[in-house]
């Protein structure tokens, strides 16, 4: 069952109990059906390229929850999780900072299937920092899976090997992903306009 009607395409976001209307406004980018359409796509191709193996899918804390759990799903070969958080912390904008690990992995991943689970893409500052730190801890294997790429954004060079939806150069919520903690829970992707 889908949690969004077809027929919304503007939230509005009422704030002190529905007083006021925020200068947030919210439109469907890809809607949920559009979503778990690509998620089945990405899990078969995950289950067939790692037949008789086990993945370990290392989920970046907290943007990529929804899309860990509604990916691991579908995947038909046996699935492991972990959890990691990073930030970017540095002088300049926080897309050009060093990423610091907030929340380490539980377990190690030595002789493991990772495969990194990431809501999106941008700069791919966290990712180009990311990727080399645990590819030092010698996992059998390493790839990269995303929601979403913005890739007009790209300063940092990085292999995808699953990629959800390459979308254009705006700003995006829903389906894990937040503006200032907010909107993780929408079920669809959506572009965040301030009026
Ligand atoms: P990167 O290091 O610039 O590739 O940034 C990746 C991180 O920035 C993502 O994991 C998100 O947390 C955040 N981010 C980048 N673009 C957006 C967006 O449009 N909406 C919400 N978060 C974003
Ligand atoms: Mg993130």
């Amino acid at each position: 069952m889908l949690l969004t009607k077809q027929t919304e395409y503007w939230k509005s976001v009422s704030v002190n109990g529905g007083k006021y209307m925020s200068q947030e406004k919210i439109s469907v980018l890809i809607p949920e059906e559009k979503i778990e359409d690509r998620i089945v796509q990405l899990a078969e191709q995950i289950s067939k390229d790692y037949q008789g193996e086990t993945v370990k899918l290392v989920c970046i804390l907290k943007g990529s929850i929804i899309f860990t759990c509604e990916l691991a799903k579908r995947i038909t070969v046996p699935v492991l999780f972990d959890f990691i958080q990073v930030s970017s912390y540095g002088s300049g904008t926080k897309s050009s900072g060093s990423v610091v690990i907030k929340k380490e992995l539980d377990e190690d991943i030595k002789g493991d299937n990772v495969i990194i689970v990431e809501d999106i893409v941008d700069s791919g500052n966290t990712l180009s920092q990311l990727v080399p730190i645990l590819k030092a801890r010698e996992p059998k294997s390493l790839k990269v899976c995303t929601l979403l790429d913005k890739p007009d954004r790209r300063t940092a060079p990085i292999d995808v090997d699953y990629n959800g939806f390459v979308i254009p150069d705006e700003f995006v919520v829903g389906y894990g992903l937040d503006y200032d903690q907010k909107y993780r829970n929408l079920p669809y992707i959506g572009v965040l306009h301030f009026e």
